[in-house]
């Protein structure tokens, strides 16, 4: 294994392994539903992981490609905790849903969850990636930075939809 690799989290080779060469133009949907089943087949205890995406026309968060039990269509920025990592543009983490004041709720089975924006690098808002656990405490400094760094190589395959 290389050094790259060593220090690669396994959830972004994997990114790279499925989407490398599909370019964002033409794959932006297809590379989305493939980030989300990546989240889900290899980080534990998940139940929900997937996508809102930012529509500036009706500034509504829209629910995009995820796995897990279907869940609430539109967000409105502030609102939620995707809406408040949306706005906020900082990554949330949530030891315990029932005590984020304004936590949305899609699953009752879900007790943390983890919200991180997805923004380009000129700072255009493209959306939050979601994911919710059924383990208390679930995401913590590591998962962070590991989720932080897939949705930046996620960033180099997908357009604003
Ligand atoms: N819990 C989120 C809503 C989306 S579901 O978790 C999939 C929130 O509070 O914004």
């Amino acid at each position: 294994m290389s050094e790259i690799q060593r220090n690669t989290p396994l959830i972004s080779q994997l990114l790279d392994t499925w989407i490398k060469g599909e370019t964002s133009e033409e794959y932006t949907l297809a590379n989305y539903a493939n980030a989300a089943a990546i989240i889900f087949q290899n980080v534990s205890a998940v139940n929900w992981a997937g996508f809102y995406l930012y529509h500036s026309e009706t500034n509504t968060l829209a629910l995009g490609p995820f796995l897990g039990k279907p869940a609430t269509a539109l967000i409105t920025p502030e609102k939620g905790v995707v809406g408040k990592a949306f706005t906020t543009q900082e990554t949330i983490v949530v030891p315990d849903v029932r005590a984020f004041s304004g936590h949305i709720v899609c699953d009752v089975d879900s007790n943390a969850e983890i919200v991180i924006p997805i923004t380009t690098a000129n700072g255009q808002k493209i959306g939050v990636l979601d994911i919710d656990s059924t383990e208390l405490s679930r995401f913590g400094k590591q998962e962070q930075t590991d989720l932080e760094h897939f949705v930046q190589t996620l960033l180099q395959y997908v357009n604003a939809i």
